[in-house]
């Protein structure tokens, strides 16, 4: 993990509230993989307001030009602020943090379950995935068809993929947990990786709780340091039979295996 700085080279308003930006860096380009994430200064320089830097999964990355991007919603002060920021800008950040996600060379069929910006950080998954000639299916659940603009960059992947709103109007009408719960047979061969809210992740948990998949899950927890001090983003996990242990997101994560993790 390094701190950087990066010019921002688009920074494209998706819908009303989400956004991709686009970010030179061959730092990140050479040394980050897919799982892992950036935390980003949002505040103006020499402005520590708010204090706190917010973590963003990292949704693409473009070696060839030394690009990465993120895919982020803005629901406070911190992303209003970078939503503001324009190409040219310059954009203050730490990583790649984390650990990425190895894909395996046995993992043949792939399985990505996103809800809502739950599907940011699978996307770089899908596009390595699909880039080793794995078999990907990609299913995106959403409350309604704001993340529509994003169905192009779900195309340009050229996989297999189920899109469901709650209110029907995109794709299938329903929950991604139900579409996963119908479609059960067709994933049996599927190593499974989701991302999204905890409802959703307590639903596959119960879902795969007697089945064969290995099933990651990548979580988001809010965090503060974003680097293993401050113990802002613990993460309960199931040891042994009845014992349990408590990891970071931010350092021992943001993947694990979801069968594991306690939801209190
Ligand atoms: Fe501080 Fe994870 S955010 S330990």
């Amino acid at each position: 993990m390094k701190l950087l700085t990066g010019e921002i080279l688009s920074n494209e308003k998706y819908s009303d509230n989400l956004y991709k930006m686009e970010i030179f860096s061959p730092y990140i380009c050479k040394n980050a993989t897919a799982g892992q994430f950036i935390n980003v200064k949002c505040s103006p320089e020499s402005v520590l307001d708010p204090l706190l830097r917010r973590p963003f999964g990292i949704f693409n990355i473009e070696k060839k030009f030394n690009v990465f991007s993120i895919l982020y919603r803005v629901k406070g002060r911190g992303t209003e602020f970078i939503s503001g920021l324009k190409r040219g800008d310059i954009l203050d950040f730490a990583g790649p943090m984390g650990n990425g996600i190895d894909l395996n060379e046995n993992e043949n069929n792939i399985l990505l379950i996103g809800g809502g910006i739950g599907i940011a950080p699978l996307y770089l998954i899908a596009r390595f995935a699909g880039g080793m000639k794995k078999n990907v299916f990609f299913a995106a659940g959403f409350k309604d068809n704001s993340y529509l603009r994003w169905g192009k960059d779900l195309i340009e992947l050229k996989i297999n993929y189920a899109v469901l709103t709650e209110d029907g109007s995109w794709g299938e009408k329903g929950l991604v947990s139900d579409y996963v719960w119908n479609n059960i047979k067709s994933f049996k061969n599927f190593d499974i990786y989701c991302c999204g809210p905890r409802d959703m992740l307590k639903t596959l948990q119960n879902i795969y709780k007697d089945r064969n998949n290995k099933v990651t899950a990548l979580l988001e927890e809010r965090m503060a340091c974003g680097v293993g001090v401050c113990a802002g983003c613990v993460v309960k996990l199931r040891k042994g039979k009845k014992g349990f242990s408590y990891k970071k997101v931010c350092k021992d994560g943001p993947a694990f295996n979801l069968g594991e993790v306690i939801f209190d």
